[in-house]
C-alpha cells in the first residue's frame, strides 16, 4: 500500500535513463535528492524515500517549472508564504495557504487549487515521479496557486513554516503503514499532531481522510484527545464525506478493494 504511484502519464513516452550515484540530483535546477537529510537527526519517518520511474513529460517540466514553483525542504530557512505565493504581479502576502502533505500524483490537489484560486496549495510529497507531475498538471490547467515542496513535511512544518501561518492543514491517504512494527512510522500521531496545531492558525482545518479503518479510528482517537483541536462533527465522529475532497487516486484503490473511507475533520482552537 505504501508503493508510490509510478505509472508514466502516457503509455508512449520514454522513461529517462537510471538514477546514478547516491544524492546526486536527478535533475540539475530540479528537486535535491535528500534535501535535508545532512543537516537533521536521524529518525523514525512516515515514507520510504523513494524516486520511482519518471516520465519524460514529468523530467520535462521538473526542468522548466522547478526553478519557479519548486521548493526543497532543506530545513534551513524560514519561508515566507507571501513571497513563495508571489506571481508576476508581485508577492501576496495575506494569502490563505493550505498545506497538503503527500499529494501523491496531485490529481486531487489540482482540482481543490482549481476550485479555490485565492488560497495558496503548498503541497508537500518526496514522490519526484509526482512532483513532476502536479507541476505539469498545474501549468496546463493554469494554475498559479499550488506551490510544490520536496521532502519530509515534518521538517517543512518544524523548521521552515512560521507558527500560526497555515490556513490548513491536508492529509489524505497517508501511508497505512499496516504491520505493527510500522505503526510508529504512521504520520498521524500526537507528536505531529501539537506540531501542526503550532502553525495552524485558529479555525483552521486539519483534514484527513484514509481507506484504512484501524488508521482513521487512530486518527479520530489522537485527535480528539489533543487540546488543539475539536473535532468539526458535534458528535465527535467521521465527518461525512465532504463535496469538496475530489477522488484521489489512492482512494481508488482502496474503494477497488472494497475497503471504507473515512474523512476525519477537526478545527484548530482559539488557543
Ligand atoms: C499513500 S500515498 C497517497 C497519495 C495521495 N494523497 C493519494 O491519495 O493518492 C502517501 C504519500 O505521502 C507521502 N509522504 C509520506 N510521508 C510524508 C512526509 N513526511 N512528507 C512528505 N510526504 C510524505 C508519500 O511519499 C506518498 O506519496
Amino acid at each position: 500500500m505504501s508503493e508510490n504511484p509510478t505509472t508514466p502519464d502516457s503509455p508512449v513516452e520514454r522513461t529517462l535513463p537510471a538514477p546514478r550515484d547516491r544524492g546526486e540530483p536527478m535533475f540539475p535546477g530540479g528537486p535535491a535528492a535528500d534535501p535535508a537529510g545532512s543537516h537533521h537527526e536521524r529518525r523514525i519517518r512516515s515514507f520510504r524515500p523513494r524516486r520511482g520511474r519518471v516520465t519524460a513529460g514529468q523530467g520535462e517540466a521538473l526542468r522548466r517549472l522547478w526553478p519557479q514553483w519548486g521548493l526543497d525542504i532543506d530545513g534551513l530557512s524560514r519561508i515566507d508564504l507571501g513571497e513563495l505565493f508571489a506571481t508576476e504581479e508581485g508577492p501576496r502576502p495575506g494569502l490563505p495557504v493550505i498545506l497538503e502533505i503527500g499529494f501523491g500524483m496531485g490529481e486531487a490537489t489540482v482540482q481543490m487549487a482549481a476550485a479555490d484560486p485565492g488560497t495558496g496549495i503548498l503541497a508537500a510529497d518526496v514522490h519526484t515521479p509526482g512532483q513532476g507531475n502536479l507541476l505539469a498538471l498545474a501549468e496546463r490547467n493554469g494554475l498559479d496557486n499550488i506551490r510544490v515542496a520536496n521532502g519530509d513535511a515534518i521538517i517543512l512544518l518544524r523548521e521552515m513554516l512560521a507558527p500560526a501561518s497555515l490556513s490548513g492543514v491536508r492529509v489524505f491517504f497517508p501511508d497505512p503503514w499496516p504491520k505493527k512494527r510500522h505503526h510508529k512510522r504512521r504520520l498521524i500521531q500526537p507528536e505531529f499532531v501539537e506540531l501542526a496545531a503550532t502553525r495552524m492558525k485558529p479555525g483552521a482545518l486539519l483534514h484527513c481522510a484514509t481507506d484504512w479503518e484501524p488508521y482513521a479510528e487512530q486518527m479520530l482517537e489522537v485527535l480528539s484527545a489533543s487540546p488543539a483541536f475539536e473535532n468539526s462533527q458535534p458528535d465527535g465522529g467521521y465527518t461525512p464525506r465532504p463535496d469538496f475532497r475530489p477522488l484521489t487516486k489512492f482512494e481508488g484503490q482502496g474503494l477497488n478493494k472494497g475497503h471504507l473511507v473515512h474523512d476525519v475533520i477537526f478545527r484548530r482552537n482559539d488557543t
